[in-house]
């Protein structure tokens, strides 16, 4: 440790900050707080729900990224209650096409025929029934959950690197001012977050196109939860409570040099 005479800056450090930008701090910190409280009730609710389950698993982050390709309405009925309606190979055509997510180019050109060789005699002349000689009808059963949209993923992910980053660069500051924490897990506990953070972007990516990285989303998530959870509190304790021992601790910044 260098020696550090009086006038330099002795103050500089989470407990002897001087009260202002310990205010300043603390408001910031308990703002974001509450915001990652929210965050994590949000997930809860919405990917947590994904599978149908309260609580959050691995399923719910295939759902909500890779989707569920094989349940559809009509895949469904072609192995349930239409089974007989058509050979086995016409039933797969129909359901590999649903997988796709139906797309309308090979409609006119092949589907139209298959659905009209099978089905119309009665979807298009029982009432109330879905009318296959329609495309959007066929449409609308053959919807399959095709998990996130690339665009979706581009906006999501661009928002949550800029607006994340933000929070943990000043977390990471402000847990920077930290005293009798040593320099090397100062490092790791800030750059943590930023790395995690690029596994959890890049995971919903992989997932859209293989459920098998699901995990890494968790990792992810629990990663920079962890970290920033450590900065968060490590950071309050100092400011709040060990500063009440009116010991002056020294350049913060200048002890990790
Ligand atoms: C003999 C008449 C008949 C034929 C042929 C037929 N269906 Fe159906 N389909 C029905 C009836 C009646 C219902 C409603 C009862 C039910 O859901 O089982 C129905 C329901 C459905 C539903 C559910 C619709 C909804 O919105 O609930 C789907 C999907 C479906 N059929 C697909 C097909 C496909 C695909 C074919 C051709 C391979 C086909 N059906 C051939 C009579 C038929």
């Amino acid at each position: 440790m260098k020696s550090t005479p009086p006038a330099n800056l002795t103050w500089l450090n989470l407990p002897n900050l001087p009260w202002p930008l310990k205010a300043l701090f603390a408001g910031y910190l308990l703002v974001i707080g509450v915001g990652l409280c929210m965050a994590g009730l949000q997930i809860m609710l919405t990917h947590g729900m994904a599978d149908g389950k309260l609580g959050l698993s691995k399923n719910d982050i295939v759902y909500s990224y890779y989707g569920d390709k094989n349940n559809s309405k009509l895949a469904s009925k072609l192995n349930g209650s239409m089974i007989d309606k058509a050979p086995l190979a016409a039933r797969q055509d129909i359901i590999k096409w649903a997988v796709e997510g139906a797309p309308e180019e090979k409609w006119e050109s092949h589907y139209k025929g298959v659905f009209a060789q099978h089905c119309i005699m009665c979807h298009s002349q029982i009432p109330g029934i879905p009318d296959f000689t329609k495309f959007e009808e066929v449409k609308k059963v053959a919807a399959t959950n095709q998990g996130a949209t690339i665009s979706g993923l581009t906006r999501v992910s661009h928002i949550h690197l800029f607006g994340i980053s933000f929070i943990f660069f000043f977390i990471g500051l402000i847990f920077s001012f930290a005293v009798n924490v040593p320099k090397t897990l100062k490092i790791v506990a800030i750059v943590f977050p930023f790395a995690f953070l690029i596994i959890d972007v890049l995971s919903w990516w992989l997932t859209k196109l293989s459920p098998n990285f699901a995990w890494l989303t968790i990792i992810g998530g629990i990663g920079y939860s962890l970290a920033s959870t450590y900065m968060w509190c490590v950071s309050m304790y100092q400011m709040f409570i060990l500063s009440r021992n009116g010991k002056v601790y020294g350049n913060a910044w200048e002890q990790d040099l």
